[in-house]
């Protein structure tokens, strides 16, 4: 546990170097331990989460290297050629390296054991395992399809055509990457559209990859062409927009505040939280736009000023999922109330994100109401009173939203245990220090 507190800031200034997305890590690390030859990875997040998954694909058989300068190696294993792990795989706090690992392996003759941390053994598994044993695999989860699971793959998995009950992007990209040794057309069909990292990297390892929008029957449909030859290849991963969101807000709610944030990425599946605080009032310019390995960035500049509360559809939810805690601080900050709908899907994140903002806002002197998938905060209009104690849930998310609140509170904001933060971004601490941010035991300016 390393108790970190924030205090009342302003000013903050400066340009702020955002790690590499983590679900685009993820997935480069993956895709590149099934591909054939060598791929050089730039930018590869190096937090825990990554590094779990790095392990785990290490374990199967893929060779992964960091270079001098950070730059990763990877010598894959070709479709279907990864081997049996002699261990359990832990994945640590990370869901999305469960959840898609568990695809991979199920289009694999092999069996392997996945467990995570307590937050990840508490999280719903079944949703990944179901269709993944219509394709032929077995998998065996606790009671109430939680982990330690064991995962049972087939070396030849069926196709199959799969609505997704949630709009979720880890169920659909495990499918896919089952769907990857299988013949034939694997389709998944999703609800609503959900971030499309998958799709665009398997067309740059060589796959075909359809994507449809079909009005008729509500839904977006992804079509793979299973057994494709993938070839390694050069990723350049873009910055987290999810992580860039903590210094943005900050810079917005900070008094005086003015940072730069280079190439994130703006993948429109991911940016509904730059339209929710556009909305609000926020100045946020896009410099210098630009494409990296399939996927699109900007330079953000961002300015504080005053914000206005919004009414933020259901609709927009699955761009923006990770993003509430982040939004409700702005929230709180904003003049008038905020309206935030569907988030049902924040109660299985790495903590009950729902709970853990309305219980922290609560305590932060804030006046929110928590329904069951519904959020609405009264913002102050300025500087909310802060001064709470805030438990991190094992939840880097919630750890870092709480952060930025104290920054742009009356008093300071503690949170019990900041090492989460490892998970997505390890130099939260020292980043928003260099911006000026009164981070730890320091005053702020
Ligand atoms: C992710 C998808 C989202 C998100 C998670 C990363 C991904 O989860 O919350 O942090 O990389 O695919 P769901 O797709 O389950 O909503």
């Amino acid at each position: 546990m390393a108790e970190l507190t924030a205090h009342p800031s302003e000013g903050l200034q400066g340009t702020a170097a955002v790690p590499g997305d983590k679900s685009i890590s993820h997935r480069a690390l993956l895709l590149s331990g099934l591909a054939v030859g060598e791929s050089r990875i730039e930018g590869l997040l190096e937090g825990e989460d990554v590094l779990r998954s790095a392990a785990a694909m290490r374990a199967m058989g893929a060779e992964i290297e960091r270079g001098p300068e950070g730059v990763w190696h990877v010598w894959g294993r070709g479709l279907g050629g990864l081997v049996e792990p002699d261990d359990v795989l832990d994945l640590g706090n990370s869901g999305t390296g469960a959840r898609l690992l568990m695809g991979v392996i199920a289009g694999h003759g092999i069996q392997a054991v996945l467990t995570g941390d307590a937050s990840l053994r508490v999280r719903p598994m079944k949703r990944v395992a179901e269709p993944l044993e219509r394709m032929g695999a077995r998998i065996l989860t606790r009671e109430g399809g939680t982990m330690p699971l064991t995962v049972i793959g087939s070396a030849d998995p069926l196709p199959i055509r799969y609505r997704l009950p949630v709009a979720s992007a880890q169920v659909k990209s495990a499918v896919m990457l089952a769907g990857l040794s299988a013949p034939g057309e694997t389709i998944v069909e999703e609800p609503a559209p959900t971030r499309d990292h998958t799709e665009r990297m398997l067309r740059h390892f060589g796959a075909a990859v359809a994507v449809e929008d079909d009005s008729e029957d509500a839904v977006r449909r992804i079509t793979l062409c299973g057994q494709p030859e993938l070839t390694g290849g050069d990723i350049r991963v873009p910055a987290d927009p999810s992580s860039a969101a903590f210094p943005l807000v900050a810079a917005l709610v900070a008094p005086g505040s003015r940072v730069r944030l280079p190439r994130i990425g703006t993948n429109p599946l991911r940016t509904g939280l730059l339209t929710t605080l556009e909305e609000m009032g926020a100045s946020i310019r896009y410099e210098n736009r630009g494409e990296e390995g399939g996927e699109t960035v900007a330079d953000l500049v961002a300015e504080a000023g005053p914000l206005q509360g919004v009414e933020v559809p259901a609709e927009r939810a699955p761009s923006m999922i990770d993003e509430y805690p982040i939004l409700a601080v702005a929230a709180a900050v904003a003049e008038g109330r905020t309206v935030m709908r569907g988030l049902g899907e924040l109660r299985v994140k790495e903590s009950d994100r729902l709970a853990a903002v309305a219980q922290g806002l609560a305590a932060c002197g804030v006046a929110v109401e928590e329904g069951p998938d519904f959020l609405v905060v009264e913002g102050a209009g300025g500087r909310p009173p802060g001064g709470g104690s805030i438990a991190s849930r094992l939840d880097h998310r919630i750890a870092m939203a709480f952060l930025v609140l104290g920054l742009a509170s009356e008093k300071p904001v503690t949170v019990d245990d900041s090492t989460p933060i490892d998970t997505s971004f390890p130099s939260f601490q020292s980043l928003m220090g260099e911006l000026g941010a009164g981070l730890g035991g320091l005053q702020g300016r």
